[in-house]
């Protein structure tokens, strides 16, 4: 049978010099644009998750491209889910958290009504590159009183370093 990993990570794009000089990007919509591709990192996402943190019971996904995994994971496993968007986007009262970038600096915001206190919380994204993104979510997560279980990601710039910054679990499918 086919390897799924290897499928996925076969269509995964790659475009030197993008957005910047120097950046090797990693373009993980090559591989959503392939329709078994989709399917099997679906499968790979949602299988990791039932095995590593069947307790789960909200899955935040990270703007933007953590929203393509957020929903569908949490549609599967039958729990809700919610998004960290960039700032001045989220309705009501927010939490708020600015960060730094591969390539520059933004801010993160959280509804503070999105997580009830001591609610479990799996964060998804496409991508842990400096851990800047996914360090600023967990510390949301906690600041409206969730429960950070474990990040997932799809991909991983491993000479990056940025598993070191994070304190919670860091899992990813894919390292480069
Ligand atoms: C990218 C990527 C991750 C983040 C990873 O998003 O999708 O969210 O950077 O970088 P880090 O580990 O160094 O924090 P970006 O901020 O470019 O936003 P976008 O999805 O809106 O393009
Ligand atoms: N691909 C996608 N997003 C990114 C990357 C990358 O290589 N580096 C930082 N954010």
């Amino acid at each position: 049978a086919e390897d799924k990993l290897d499928y996925v990570k076969s269509k995964i794009g790659e475009y030197p010099n993008f957005p910047k000089e120097g950046i090797l990007f990693r373009d993980i919509f090559g591989a959503l644009t392939d329709p078994k591709a989709c399917v099997y990192l679906r499968d790979l996402l949602v299988q990791y998750i039932r095995q590593s943190q069947p307790e789960v019971e909200v899955i935040v996904g990270l703007d933007s491209r953590g929203f393509l995994f957020n929903l569908l994971l949490a549609t599967e496993l039958g729990v809700g889910c919610a998004p960290i968007r960039k700032k001045g986007k989220l309705a009501g009262e927010v939490v708020s958290v600015e960060y730094q970038l591969e390539y520059g600096s933004d801010t993160f915001e959280l509804q503070r009504t999105a997580i009830q206190p001591g609610q479990k919380v799996v964060i998804v994204d496409d991508l842990l590159a400096t851990g800047g993104s996914l360090l600023a979510a967990s510390e949301l997560v906690r600041k409206v009183g969730g429960v950070v279980l474990e990040s997932l990601v799809v991909m991983e710039l491993v000479g990056l370093d940025g598993r070191k910054k994070l304190d919670c679990k860091v899992h990813s499918l894919i390292k480069y």
